[in-house]
């Protein structure tokens, strides 16, 4: 067959299960063709020597997301999914939060307007809902779900968007019925407020207090509240962005008894610690998150659940706030007390080159388990695969074309987003996406971004999933 639009020529192929030798045709956005010697297309990549990957599948990001307080997020969806492309993702599931007292539909409404015309690669929606309202689960959510946003975010914390235990389980009754996917944001909030109160008191503000306001126990406890809550309504629920051995060693005990606990780490969890909080000054609020990076040993334990399946998915939490801005890490102007330094990283744009780098390089994952982790499985937990996520014959051709051996200093001068740091200054890696297709059109290439915004669109995902996989039960230590 000839009459290509793109063939990617003589690369390393791989995905979530298999690595092969051969070409990929590419006509009307779409993977046509897998094998070796394809006829000519109207656009040549070169991938000799290279990995041809799918698009990677980051589904936590939080873009031009209303926030409280004079916050206004770094990135909108063009910046945003610029940097995406970047660093080798192809679809991003950002957040269309519920404020309380507000109708969820007007905050998708809302949403959809500030994505559009913006977007340089695909985009589909989870909700965040803080106010479930009669109105909200009886009507709401349900036609919500029909428009293609079939997965929801609830804090255990933050006041403005924390649920109440009795709360939880009406959304998650709701979750069961429809089969929508229900992400927890796993910390216990009293405890945190507790905490909080008690270092001011001791002239304790500076942002290392954040890491000793969110200490792990409060991780572990949420994390098996909320395996509780899931246990009582029999519902699959994913905890999102597990930071360390006392959240896992919940998620073990309940995947032993056969629960439906699925699980999401983020590169903070990998290459930062409770450390970082500590910089001269004011600098530590650079890596000022929610659950805080911890120790060197929680590190391990976060690699060792990657290796052996205990997580799912690794997702950026891409949460973008500029240092140097009055709306951002400095609110106000000022170094402020740690309670109100806004939550967040950027990573959007590293979180496959540092996973590929440590994980696959350092030899603790394979070349499969990096595709899984960071596409396949994304896709399928949210319904987008096998559209997204992997590279097969009638797949929408995202895909990225790496160079394992492209040795990159990390700093921001390199990246694509609109924060003015990144928390991985200086971090070396080898391997980095020199080539980015979504949709068969290349959108970045070697160091050139030729995607242009608007012409991202938005994907409504499949309810209920069936690809999505029952989590393997892995074994307790
Ligand atoms: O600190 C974080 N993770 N900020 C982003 C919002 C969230 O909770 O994921
Ligand atoms: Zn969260
Ligand atoms: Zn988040």
């Amino acid at each position: 067959m000839g009459g290509y639009d793109v063939v990617i020529r003589n690369g390393t192929v791989a995905t979530a299960s298999d690595v092969m030798q051969c070409d990929v045709g590419i006509a009307g956005g779409k993977v046509v063709a897998l094998a070796r010697e394809l006829g000519k297309g109207a656009i040549e990549v070169d991938a000799a020597r290279k990995l041809v990957l799918p698009g990677g599948v980051d589904a936590h990001v939080h873009l031009d997301q209303p926030m409280p307080g004079g916050v206004q997020m770094a990135d909108d969806f063009e910046s945003g999914t610029r940097s995406a492309a970047c660093g080798g993702t192809t679809t991003v599931i950002p957040f269309a939060a519920q404020e309380k007292g507000q109708s969820l539909m007007a905050a998708v409404e809302d949403y959809h307007r500030r994505a559009s015309g913006k977007a340089v690669v695909d985009y589909a929606f989870h909700l965040i809902v803080s106010d479930p309202t009669e109105t909200v689960l009886r009507e709401e959510l349900p036609e919500l779900f029909r428009q293609g946003c079939t997965s929801f975010k609830v804090y255990m914390t933050y006041d403005r968007v924390r649920l109440n235990d009795r709360q939880m389980l009406d959304v998650l009754a709701l979750a069961r019925r429809e089969g929508a996917l229900t992400m927890v944001h796993a910390e216990n909030s009293d405890s945190i407020g507790w905490l909080t109160e008690l270092l001011e008191r001791a002239g304790k503000t500076a942002p290392k207090y954040h890491a000793a306001s969110h200490p792990p126990a409060i991780e572990r406890e949420a994390t098996h509240r909320a395996i509780m809550l899931s246990e009582l309504v029999d519902v699959p629920i994913l905890i999102v962005h597990v930071s360390g051995p006392e959240a896992i060693e919940q998620i073990r005990w309940a995947r032993a008894r056969g629960m439906r606990i699925y699980a999401e780490t983020c590169p903070q969890y990998l290459f930062l610690t409770a450390g970082d909080l500590e910089g001269e000054g004011f600098e530590g609020a650079k890596c000022v998150c929610s659950p805080p990076p911890r120790d060197k040993a929680s590190q391990e334990a976060v690699w060792d659940g990657l290796a052996d399946g205990l997580f799912n998915i690794v997702s950026s939490d891409h949460a973008p706030f500029r240092y140097e801005d009055p709306k951002g890490k400095k609110l106000g102007g000022r170094d402020v007390a740690f309670r109100y330094i806004p939550n967040g990283i950027p990573g959007v744009e590293t979180r496959m080159p540092l996973l590929y780098s440590a994980g696959v390089g350092g030899g603790r994952i394979s070349l499969n388990r990096f595709v899984a982790l960071t596409a396949t499985d994304p896709a399928k937990m949210y319904g987008l695969y096998p559209r997204k996520g992997t590279i097969a014959i009638g797949a929408d051709a995202d895909i990225a074309v790496w160079d394992p051996n492209k040795e990159v200093t990390i700093t921001n001068s390199v990246l694509h987003h609109n924060v003015d740091y990144t928390p991985y200054e200086g971090i070396k890696v080898k391997g980095w996406p020199v080539t980015t297709l979504s949709r068969g059109e290349v959108v970045w290439d070697n160091g050139r971004v030729t995607g242009k915004p608007g012409r991202g669109r938005f994907l409504k995902c499949e309810l209920p999933d069936p690809a999505r996989p029952k989590p393997a039960r892995t074994v307790s230590r």
